[in-house]
């Protein structure tokens, strides 16, 4: 697909963040097109949660620029960065569980920006029926799945642009893996953007345009998920 550079939603420019005195990205580049589902590949360690968190402005021990639908949000906290239209599902599911699934959505609830559908609980319950059934149940009761389909639910409810996942297939059992596909396979239709860190390679060739390998706190490679190059894979992903 052709894009123009003005259809860039997100761009992220000689990024470099640091723990404590350990620098761990590296003047790290890249760019999400508007409606585009882009994936961050790269083991363990590679800096993939790191590249999401200075995204989301929840590290601020870091330099470079991150623009948002043209705007400089590097200096944002994460609240702004969601009141924006940034909406970021952390590697660790942090759902309410003392509280029900459907007030787990209401924490969520945040306007849509403008020319964007708003999500309602209603629409969120039909998109995941699963969480229907167990509407008024405690968050902490559901499955390892279901709260993953929570926290995703929950982040929608504040009408994002771009969404942010961190490894969402993680710790899933394959059908819910591939309930997952398609639930994101219908964001996706809906004209969601998407950046996702993933380690699982049929997942993210199912549903991803754009690869990015991150190694060693760099982007080392990149390419449409069609032409992802096998040895660029096995060099700086396999295990
Ligand atoms: N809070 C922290 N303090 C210090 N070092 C950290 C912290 N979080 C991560 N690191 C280190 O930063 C590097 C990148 O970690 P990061 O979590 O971004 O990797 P990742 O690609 O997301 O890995 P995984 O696939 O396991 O989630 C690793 O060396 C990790 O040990
Ligand atoms: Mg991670």
């Amino acid at each position: 697909m052709e894009h123009n550079i003005q259809d860039i939603i997100l761009n992220v420019e000689s990024l470099n963040t640091y723990y404590g005195k350990a620098q761990i990205l590296f003047d790290l580049a890249l760019h999400v097109y508007c409606g585009e589902v882009v994936v961050l590949l790269g083991r363990n360690g590679a800096g993939k949660t790191t590249v999401l968190k200075s995204i989301m402005g929840m590290i601020s021990s870091k330099s470079g620029r991150v623009f948002f639908k043209g705007k400089s949000i590097d200096k944002l906290p994460p609240y702004k960065c969601c009141a924006l239209g940034l909406g970021y599902v952390p590697q660790d599911r942090r759902i309410f569980k003392g509280l029900t699934v459907l007030e787990n959505l209401e924490v969520g609830r945040q306007p849509p920006s403008e020319g964007y559908g708003e999500w309602t609980p209603a629409r969120l319950l039909e998109l995941f029926p699963n969480l229907a059934e167990r509407r008024n149940h405690l968050a902490g009761m559901l499955s390892g799945g279901e709260q993953q389909m929570l926290t995703i639910a929950r982040t929608l409810m504040g009408n994002p642009e771009l969404i942010i996942l961190d490894e969402p297939t993680e710790g899933l059992a394959p059908v819910i893996v591939n309930h997952l596909l398609t639930t994101i396979q219908r964001l996706k239709s809906e004209g969601i953007s998407i950046l996702m860190a993933e380690q699982n390679l049929n997942f993210a060739r199912s549903i991803s345009d754009r690869a990015c390998i991150v190694y060693q706190g760099q982007i080392r490679y990149q390419s449409p998920i069609a032409e992802l190059s096998q040895a660029a894979y096995e060099k700086y992903c396999a295990l």
